[in-house]
């Protein structure tokens, strides 16, 4: 009994760390990818929306954290309207847990 609750709190260990592994490196690609459109802090860059006549949403707006990481994934390598796919990120799962970290 002891053994397998020793593995399961390893396991769930394993589980916390890797998740913030993920959004550790997520935030590496969102500073270099996402950054200078989305503002450090998910507030959108008003020039940018001036200059691409678009109203962008706040990263942090409920309208945007109710997306799944796969939606905000989607729109990563894919695009979205007048936002372009962005192709330098590896791994559009790594954004997307970040971009969720950065809710209110
Ligand atoms: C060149 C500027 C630019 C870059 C770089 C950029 N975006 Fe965007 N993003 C936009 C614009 C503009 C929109 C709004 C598109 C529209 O509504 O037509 C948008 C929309 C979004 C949306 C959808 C919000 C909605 O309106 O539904 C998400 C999520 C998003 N961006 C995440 C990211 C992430 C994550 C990155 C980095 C991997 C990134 N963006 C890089 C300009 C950019």
């Amino acid at each position: 009994m002891r053994m397998y609750l020793t593995m399961f709190t390893l396991s769930l260990a394993a589980a916390v760390a890797m998740y913030a592994a993920d959004a550790k490196a997520g935030k590496a690609a969102y500073d270099t990818s996402c950054k200078s459109c989305h503002g450090p802090d998910g507030t959108p860059n008003p020039a940018v929306a001036k200059m691409m006549k678009v109203e962008m949403k706040d990263l942090k707006s409920s309208d945007v954290q109710s997306m799944s990481d796969a939606d905000i994934a989607t729109v990563i390598t894919k695009g979205k309207g007048k936002m372009k796919a962005i192709t330098a990120v590896k791994s559009a799962d790594d954004v997307a847990a970040y971009v969720h970290s950065l809710k209110k």
